[in-house]
């Protein structure tokens, strides 16, 4: 096809116009394609960008469920892995948290955020789905209006693509959310005075489970992705650059900040990765404005410990695609109505969770002997109590999104909505 053809191809108007294609957005025009609702999504970055973006690696049992029920489990099943339980190491031992007796069989499943992306570009694609990259200059117009716009440029030339709704999913250095004028919308936020050093290691994996690790020299976090290489974590000055950790900086840290008193060290092997991530708490309130609807980064943001971020971004989706389906076949914006306040109680439980993981794992640079033991205190009671390990687990694998598997309170909307996305299923089995 001729470069002016692909331009004229682009489509001009669609019920839902999506900025980013990161999990929120992706998910949610996959969501809204089953529900029979049409979406065009516009990203930035080019389909190989966003499928190499290292980031998250734990899927809650509520995403994984989605992800099954939606039809992107097959590459999720096979290889994610199934993680019945996580590590607490402080003092010199480890110690388990039972996370799949702790809440009656949920679990985790480690499966990377990368690997998500490429399912949902690869199903969105395949059903024909309108998905734009490289678009440059978005810009949301009208959206305290009927019908909102989405303005930009794709192979230097301006288009604009009217829509019925706007979904804001262009994570925190979107646009979106900076398009509402500052008085219309509240922000709450807490930067940490530290952040974390990723690292991806050619070995075999370390643990069984997640270790999460108390130390005095900072936090340290053993993860993995697959039987050959490991994921690591450790907590770092936020200034640092990869090039402040030699890999000899790299393995003297984690030999002293995981040393435990029967001799557990990590096996050397090749360091083909470094990165430092940044540590904010962030919540923009409300999630809606008019026709504008906020998901993912977009509107919140929690430091990884909790491993909460991809699995907020797929619960708001969850929530937003119900309710746009219950106003594309009903008429009705009860749902939509509600969504902000909806999602937002989700956010701030996981923003408190994340936040008090943060703070009893981590050195705060300023803290002083008291607030050390203050930690360690904490620590021995969660390992000491059946109450407080249950809530560090129900927590941890995430509470059943509302209407799908395990949720007792499914409303006749959710239950709809469900329905919807049944009738998609069926449809499609039967091409
Ligand atoms: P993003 O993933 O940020 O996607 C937004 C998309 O919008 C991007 O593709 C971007 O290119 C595009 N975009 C931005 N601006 C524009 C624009 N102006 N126009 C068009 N497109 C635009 N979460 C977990 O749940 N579990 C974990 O284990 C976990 N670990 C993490 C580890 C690391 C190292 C990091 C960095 C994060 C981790 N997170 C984790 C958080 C998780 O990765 C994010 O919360 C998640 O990516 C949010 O998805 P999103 O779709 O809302 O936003
Ligand atoms: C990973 C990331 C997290 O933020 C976390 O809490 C646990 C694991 C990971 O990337 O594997």
């Amino acid at each position: 096809m001729m470069r002016e053809e692909l331009v004229a191809a682009v489509p001009l108007r669609t019920q839902v116009g999506i900025v980013g294609a990161g999990p929120a957005g992706l998910l949610l025009s996959h969501l809204l394609h089953l529900a029979g609702i049409d979406s065009v999504v516009l990203e930035s970055r080019t389909r190989a960008e966003i499928e190499a973006t290292l980031r998250a690696g734990v899927l809650e049992q509520g995403t994984v469920d989605l992800l099954r029920e939606c039809g992107l489990g097959d590459r999720l099943m096979r290889e994610g892995f199934v993680h019945q339980g996580i590590e607490l190491l402080f003092d010199g031992s480890r110690h388990r948290v039972d996370l799949e007796a702790l809440t009656g069989g949920r679990a985790i499943t480690i499966y990377p955020q990368h690997e998500v992306i490429r399912d949902l570009v690869k199903a969105r694609l395949e059903a024909s789905g309108h998905l734009l990259f490289e678009v440059r200059n978005v810009e949301v117009l009208d959206f305290n209006m009927a019908h909102p716009r989405l303005r930009y440029e794709l192979k230097g030339r301006s288009q604009e693509l009217a829509c019925e709704y706007v979904a804001g999913c262009d994570g925190f250095h979107g646009v979106c959310r900076p398009s509402v004028p500052a008085a219309a919308r509240t922000e709450y936020s807490r930067n940490y005075p530290f952040g974390w050093f990723g690292i991806l290691v050619r070995a075999a994996p370390y643990s069984q489970e997640l270790v999460y690790a108390h130390h005095e020299r900072g936090f340290s976090l053993v993860s993995t992705r697959s039987t050959t290489v490991q994921r690591l974590y450790l907590q770092c000055d936020p200034a640092d650059r990869a090039e402040d950790w030699p890999d000899g900086r790299v393995w003297a840290e984690l030999d002293q900040r995981l040393s435990t008193r029967d001799g557990w060290t990590l096996a050397r092997g090749e360091i083909f990765q470094k990165a430092v991530i940044a540590m904010r708490s962030f919540v923009v309130e409300p999630m809606s404005y008019g026709t504008l609807h906020l998901a993912g980064d977009a509107a919140h943001i929690v430091p990884p410990t909790g491993a909460k971020g991809l699995n907020l971004a797929v619960a708001d989706v969850h929530l937003l695609a119900a309710a746009l389906a219950e106003r594309y076949t009903t008429g009705k914006n009860d749902a939509l109505h509600r969504y902000s306040a909806t999602a937002l109680e989700r956010v701030w439980a996981a923003e408190h969770f994340s936040w008090w993981m943060t703070a009893m794992l981590h050195r705060f640079w300023d803290d002083d002997p008291f607030g050390r033991r203050m930690q360690l205190a904490q620590l021995r009671r969660v390992i000491g109590s059946t109450a407080l390990q249950t809530a560090l687990a129900e927590q941890y694998v995430g509470a059943p999104l509302p209407g799908r598997a395990g949720d007792q309170n499914a409303s006749p909307l959710r239950q709809r909505y469900r329905t919807l996305v049944d009738r998609a299923d069926s449809h499609a089995d039967s091409l």
